[in-house]
């Protein structure tokens, strides 16, 4: 054990400088965040982030006890050669009662561990360094975030591991799965205060798990690189996230239309008959996705030449329908000579390396493999610039899988390593850096390379890429599905906090697999899950090789008219959509909310787990268990209209409304107004018609975000006014308004 400590501090260049008997710390006004920077050799002072874009330093001052910087609340710091503690000075916040008890009481300290860590010794650290920050827990207080995770929406009670796994197995008490986001929200009192910890190796927060009075927050790296993000709102603290961590770019209008995916449709005619079905069931399609059968042997950067013999013509044929080609590409290369792209990536040197110097040879579905190195820039580059392949042949998004990275062999090792999973052995070579520092960052930098690369040969296209794989900051690149679920209630179920922990977490742009990827889906749950699909960010239905046919259609009527409803409603929906979409692009505002991030004032709004609100105007209830006739569900303090009935509920408070198949419990908010048009895939985000639906109290007010639907020229963002006293209204041009009542009738605004 080596407590932290520091008993020099010297503001130098804006920032603070702490230099103890060890450890030497940076503390920054990072935009809007405090940072703390703990590390012991000198060159860590400057260590890469692959998470934090955020340039802006505000000037720093310190008056021995307490750092101040404009616009951030006061940072306290204890200084004392062999302790260290903080707290953030706001009203209520995570440290609000380490304020009253200041003086001299470490409230949060700095430990780092030693001999406990697992990390083997690194040259000029003590025991291979690790650090672990402690936070003395409160009772009342919660935690959310935590990126990807299985369970519900309050984290607390259990310890979760950032280290992104493969797991085609996950139940509900699963650990770590595909993603690493180590941001921790922390709520207590109705306010909130974020914590990153932007550190790429292994790290582990443990909430109050193993000692009920203490949280700790573990990293096995060398150095302990924390920000402080005061809030003091929820939602102050989301968009706090998005200016450190990156903002997801405005999205293509089609990618958030229906998706239609399978493990595989393994030839053009599969293809085509799947398209021509949608198309005599009447049911909208935006894309359909080509999983590994497509290539040639499982080589990226093919297509087997008798399956797909023209993909040019198919997806110009689609692109007719107004359907997009999506490609998948994995990150391994088969290691053979002739192999294109392993030639040119070997003549570049691309490849991940043993400690020998070796390529680091190994198995996943080619075989034999190797990885490219994507934390190169130049392997980017390459790697960004191979995707012409695709956009030549006129496919439209890519998906990337594969990459946490899941290795199911390596050559020279068997099974699996210990404590790692299917992955690279721990010592592999990504330049001068191990597996285990860039573990979870592989994914996050192979779809910046997708992304930069479809850029560049498309900068008049907004680039489209879904990743399994990612880290705090991913939304930057892509998209993220939630990997392989399964055809389980609970698992429809569990995808909602997952959903909105990710939204938290800064990944806005995510869904689960509809219907469930692997075990068979019956109608009645691909029909429930289609209605919860239709409000996910990324609606995407996929399956795998050996389930039972899930397209829509599949079971006949009456579920296909049912479920070709849902996805029809998605479409009515998208102006909404598309507009939220732009709002999260703007400023990071999660789609998908869990209750007690508008409404931190209402006790029940931090369990209810199996509800959220779609943007500020709608809440919606879904069903998530089979035979259920009815939904209990909790209404946040105004007025609610049912979407359906018409009928007008007053919370906060429990309601039971009757849930029949046909529909997915929904509710408008008082005053807001939502755009719809007509269910159909809209060839532009012009939206013609464009109609408010309001629910007036006094006025209601929405917005919809009109523009081309691609590319990279600004669009208008038009706010709406709806006054149903005095029948006037404020909409864009063409667009008209109107009010449900509870009789069934629609009254038009005009
Ligand atoms: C992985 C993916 C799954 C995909 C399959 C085949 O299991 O998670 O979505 O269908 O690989 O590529």
């Amino acid at each position: 054990m080596y407590p932290v400590g520091f008993e020099d501090a010297r503001v130098e260049d804006g920032e603070l400088w702490l230099r103890g008997p060890i450890f030497t710390a940076r503390v920054q006004a990072r935009g809007p965040a405090w940072r703390i920077h703990v590390f012991l050799r000198p060159e860590d002072a400057e260590k890469d982030s692959y998470a934090i874009v955020a340039e802006e330093k505000r000037p720093v001052a310190f008056d021995g006890r307490v750092a101040s910087a404009p616009g951030l609340p006061p940072l306290a710091l204890s200084l004392a050669p062999f302790a260290f503690s903080f707290g953030v000075f706001h009203a209520s916040g995570l440290f609000a009662r380490e304020l009253e008890t200041w003086r001299g009481v470490e409230r949060v300290t700095l430990d780092p561990l030693g001999v406990k860590n697992p990390v083997p010794p690194t040259e000029g650290l003590p025991l291979g360094g690790g650090f672990e920050l402690w936070l003395e827990e409160r009772p009342e207080r919660r935690y959310f975030g935590l990126g990807e995770r299985t369970g519900f929406l309050d984290k607390k009670g259990k310890r979760y591991t950032h280290w992104n796994t493969d797991d085609t197995d996950h139940e509900e008490g699963t650990d770590n799965l595909y993603q690493s986001q180590p941001f921790l929200m922390a709520v207590q009192g109705g306010e909130a205060t974020g914590l990153i910890l932007d550190e790429t190796w292994r790290t582990v927060f443990d909430l109050a798990r193993s000692d009920p009075e203490k949280t700790t927050l573990f990293t096995a790296g060398p150095t302990f690189d924390l920000y402080l993000l005061p809030g003091p709102r929820p939602r102050d603290v989301t968009l706090a996230l998005a200016e450190l961590t990156g903002r997801p770019p405005m999205p293509p209008l089609w990618a958030l239309g229906y998706h239609q995916c399978r493990y595989s449709y393994p030839e053009e005619a599969s293809v085509r008959a799947v398209v021509e079905a949608f198309k005599q069931h009447g049911i909208p399609l935006s894309a359909i996705w080509l999983d590994i059968d497509y290539m040639d042997g499982y080589r990226v950067f093919t297509f087997h030449p008798e399956r797909f013999p023209d993909p040019g013509r198919l997806a110009e044929d689609l692109a007719r329908e107004g359907i997009r080609l999506v490609a998948i590409v994995d990150p391994a290369v088969k290691k053979e000579a002739g192999y294109r792209v392993y030639e040119e990536g070997r003549a570049l040197d691309a490849f991940i390396k043993t400690p020998r110097g070796d390529e680091v040879v190994g198995e996943v579905w080619p075989k034999p493999a190797v990885w490219p190195d994507f934390t190169q820039e130049r392997v980017r580059r390459w790697w960004g610039k191979l995707h012409r392949f695709y956009t030549e042949r006129g496919v439209a998004g890519i998906w990337n899988d594969m990459n946490d990275p899941s290795v199911f062999a390596v050559e020279g090792v068997d099974g699996e390593l210990p404590g790692i999973g299917k992955t690279l052995p721990p010592g592999a070579l990504h330049g001068k850096k191990t597996h285990l520092e860039v573990h979870n960052v592989y994914g996050q930098e192979m779809s910046r390379a997708t992304f930069e690369g479809l850029l560049a040969l498309a900068p008049e296209r907004r680039p489209f890429v879904l990743t399994r794989s990612g880290f705090l900051g991913i939304q930057r690149y892509a998209w993220v599905w939630t990997g392989d679920n399964k055809s389980y209630w609970a698992h429809l179920e569990m995808s909602i906090p997952m959903l909105l922990n990710l939204g938290l977490s800064g990944v806005v742009f995510a869904g689960a697999d509809i219907g469930g990827f692997s075990e068979d889906a019956d109608p009645e749950l691909l029909l429930r899950w289609t209605w919860l699909g239709a409000f996910y960010p990324f609606m995407r239905n996929h399956s795998a090789k050996t389930s039972r046919r899930q397209e829509p259609y599949a079971f006949g009527e009456p579920w296909t008219g049912k479920i070709a409803e849902a996805i029809r409603f998605r479409y009515r929906l998208l102006p909404y959509v598309y507009t939220l979409a732009e709002e999260a692009s703007r400023t990071g505002a999660p789609l998908v909310r869990p209750l007690f991030w508008a409404f931190p004032e209402e006790e029940p709004a931090y369990q209810v787990y199996d509800q959220f609100l779609f943007g500020d105007a709608l809440l919606v209830a879904p069903v998530t268990r089979p035979g259920q006739t009815h939904r209990s569900l909790y209404l946040p303090r105004g007025r609610w209209q049912h979407w359906w009935r018409g009928t007008i509920h007053e919370g906060p408070g429990w309601i039971t409304v009757e849930a029949p198949l046909e529909e997915i419990p929904l509710f408008l908010r008082a005053g807001h107004a939502v755009p719809l048009t007509e269910p159909r895939a809209a060839k532009t985000a012009f939206f013609k018609p464009l109609y408010f639906r309001a629910f007036p109290e006094g006025q209601s007010h929405g917005a919809v975000y009109l523009d081309a639907g691609d590319g990279q020229v600004p669009g208008t963002r038009h706010e709406a006014l709806v006054d149903a006293e005095r029948r006037a209204f404020k909409v864009p041009r063409g667009a008209r308004a109107f009010i449900q009542r509870p009789e069934g009738n629609v009254i038009w605004l005009d």
